[in-house]
C-alpha cells in the first residue's frame, strides 16, 4: 500500500466514524460572533513532517482559532527566554478556561500559559518584547500555513471586545499582583484580536507541523528548541483541553489544544499534525466531532503518545 492510501484509508476510517455525530454539541455563543457559525460543518486534515497533506469534509472554510493561538503567542515568547515561566505555571487547573478565583489563592499567578489568564500573561510578554503581539503572531501563523494573507476577523475580535468582562476581570486582577506590565486595555485589546484570527483546518495543520517538527519552521531553519517544544507539547497534553485534559488524555493520547471556534490541532510528535474543526462544543468547550474525530484516529492507528 502507498502512503497515498495508507492515509486516505485512514481518512476514510475516521469520517465514517464522526459522521453519525458531527452537529452535535453547541456553539460558542457567549462570543455572539460565533454562535452564528452553522454546527454541521466538520474538516479534518492530517499533515506529516515532510509537508503532505490528506484532508476530508470542510476543511478550507475559515474558522476563528481563538484559544489554539496560546501555543504560538508562548512559543514566540520561549523562542526568546525562558523567563516566562516565573510569571505562569505549568499544571493542570481543572477549572474553567476563565475561572476566577484560583488566581486570587495563587497571587496572581495563573497555573498554566493555554488558559486564558495565562494567555494573557503571555500575551503581554509578548507585547513588551515585540511592541506587536498580533502583528507578530500573524506573520508566524501567515508564514507557517502557507496562507501570506491570515487575518484578524475584525467583526468577531469586536464580538470579543463587547463580551469580554471576564477576560478584563482576570487581567486587571493580574495587574493589581503585579502580573500584567503593558496597560491592561492593550494587553486585551490584543488578546481579544490574537483569539479572532482565522485559519481553514489545512492551515492549521500545516502550522501545527512547527510543533511536529520539534521548533523547525517549514524554511527548515529552527524557531524554538527541541527542549521548548517538548516542553510545549508536555503543556498541551496536561492543560490544552481545560477542565478536560484527563479525558482527552484518557480516550486520545496526544498533545491537543483545543479552540471555542471548534477547532483542535493535536500533534503526534515528529509524524503529524492532525487539525479537525466542528464548531458543536461539549459543556467544556472543546469539539464534540473533533474530539471522536481524534479519539478514532488514535484507536485506528494506535499512534498516541503511550
Ligand atoms: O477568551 C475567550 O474566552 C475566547 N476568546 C477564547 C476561549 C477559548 O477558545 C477556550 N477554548 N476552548
Amino acid at each position: 500500500m502507498s502512503q497515498e492510501e495508507y492515509h486516505e484509508n485512514i481518512l476514510d476510517a475516521v469520517m465514517e466514524r464522526v459522521r453519525p455525530h458531527i452537529g452535535k454539541g453547541h456553539v460558542a455563543d457567549y462570543i455572539p460572533e460565533l454562535g452564528k457559525v452553522d454546527p454541521h460543518r466538520f474538516g479534518f486534515a492530517l499533515a506529516t513532517v515532510d509537508g503532505d497533506i490528506h484532508s476530508a469534509g470542510d476543511v478550507d472554510i475559515p474558522f476563528s482559532l481563538q484559544s489554539i493561538t496560546k501555543l504560538f503567542t508562548l512559543a514566540l515568547v520561549v523562542s526568546g527566554s525562558d523567563d516566562i515561566w516565573q510569571r505562569v505555571h505549568r499544571e493542570p487547573s481543572g477549572s474553567p478556561f476563565n475561572s476566577l478565583y484560583q488566581l486570587e489563592f495563587e497571587r496572581g499567578i495563573p497555573r498554566n500559559p493555554l488558559i486564558n489568564p495565562g494567555a494573557l500573561v503571555v500575551t503581554d510578554q509578548l507585547l513588551s518584547d515585540t511592541g506587536d503581539a498580533v502583528g507578530t503572531l500573524c506573520d508566524l501563523l501567515s508564514r507557517e500555513s502557507g496562507n501570506p494573507h491570515l487575518q484578524v476577523d475584525e467583526v468577531t475580535a469586536h464580538s470579543e471586545y463587547l463580551t469580554g468582562d471576564r477576560n478584563r476581570s482576570l487581567a486587571y486582577l493580574m495587574s493589581d499582583f503585579g502580573n500584567i506590565r503593558n496597560p491592561v486595555s492593550e494587553v486585551l485589546d490584543h488578546y481579544f484580536r490574537q483569539c479572532a484570527i482565522t485559519v481553514t483546518t489545512v492551515e492549521l495543520a500545516r502550522i501545527g507541523l512547527l510543533l511536529a517538527r520539534h521548533g523547525v519552521r517549514a524554511d527548515g531553519s529552527r524557531m524554538f528548541s527541541r527542549e521548548a517544544a517538548r516542553r510545549i507539547m508536555a503543556v498541551m497534553l496536561t492543560c490544552g483541553t481545560y477542565d478536560a485534559a484527563g479525558e482527552f488524555a484518557f480516550r486520545i493520547g496526544l498533545p491537543c489544544k483545543s479552540g471555542v471556534g471548534g477547532g483542535i490541532l493535536a500533534v503526534v510528535p515528529a509524524r503529524y499534525s492532525l487539525a479537525v474543526w466542528g464548531p458543536g462544543l461539549d459543556p467544556r468547550g472543546n469539539s464534540v466531532a473533533g474530539a471522536l474525530a481524534l479519539e478514532a484516529f488514535t484507536d485506528i492507528t494506535h499512534l498516541s503518545v503511550f
